[in-house]
């Protein structure tokens, strides 16, 4: 604040409410009344494992998260997303899109954090690739206001998304460096790499920017997409990359 780093809004400070417990994120197809479960992921906020160190858009993910079920999933829907879907149709500005509910899971119940009207990143990509249903109809039918009996069908694997990033993020992070290797890393059963941050120079593949690649694998048990997915990130060469290596580590905890 003394030196001004966040511009305008560093000049004043929001106390609120500490919470503790673990963070999910829930999505929701919105038509502008009725509004349809997607899913929920878990993200891995901070960059360094064991959740130190700062803050950042998003280190990995994992989908389903273990401890946040299907059916409070759909109880979260009722009292996190119908309500705000109402309220904004009363005021006239019905909501058509994706709602993304950010939630910490207390003690008490879970709490709503945020709201996001987009996809997570990175809980995007842990999330679709499950996703067996056709995405397009669906869309269609919440841009056009007319969710009915859309079904939104989802594979029974476990989806962990490793997120690989440029040394120095969430600072500057370094870019430029030649990436090699995601052939490799796809070759491995049930895994895909996302690139996020990557351009090309002089033909070859370079990191341009903080979180670069997103390597998901799935499989039917947590542990092997987890192993899956790590066997993605060794198989690719990019010396600059940082990554955390205990993702979905704490939901194969009991
Ligand atoms: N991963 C957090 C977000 O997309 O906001």
């Amino acid at each position: 604040m003394r030196q001004g780093q966040l511009g305008p809004a560093g000049s004043s400070v929001v106390i609120e409410e500490c919470l503790r417990g673990e963070e999910v994120s829930l999505f929701a197809f919105c038509d502008g009344e009725n509004a349809l479960l997607i899913g929920a992921a878990q993200d891995h906020k901070r960059i360094g494992e064991n959740d130190t160190g700062p803050n950042t858009g998003g280190m990995g993910a994992v989908c389903p998260p273990a401890r946040f079920g299907r059916d409070a999933q759909e109880m979260a829907i009722d009292l996190f997303v119908r309500p705000a879907l109402r309220e904004m149709g009363r005021r006239g500005t019905p909501f058509r899109g994706i709602l993304f509910a950010g939630l910490m899971l207390t003690e008490g119940g879970p709490r709503l954090i945020e709201y996001n009207v987009r996809f997570g990143d990175p809980e995007a990509q842990a999330l679709l690739p499950r996703l067996r249903s056709d995405l397009l109809p669906i869309l269609l039918a919440v841009a056009r206001g007319r969710l009915g009996d859309e079904e939104v069908v989802f594979s029974d694997d476990v989806a962990v998304t490793v997120v690989m990033a440029g040394r120095g993020y969430p600072g500057k992070p370094t870019v430029g460096g030649a990436i090699r290797g995601l052939d490799r890393a796809e070759a491995i059963e049930g895994v895909q790499v996302f690139q996020a941050a990557t351009a090309l120079a002089d033909g070859e593949l370079v990191g341009a920017g903080g979180r670069v690649l997103a390597v998901t694998a799935i499989a039917p048990a947590l542990q092997d997409a987890r192993d899956r997915a790590y066997a993605g990130v060794a198989a690719i060469d990019w010396p600059d990359a940082v990554w955390r290596r205990d993702i979905g580590a704490r939901a194969l905890m009991p």
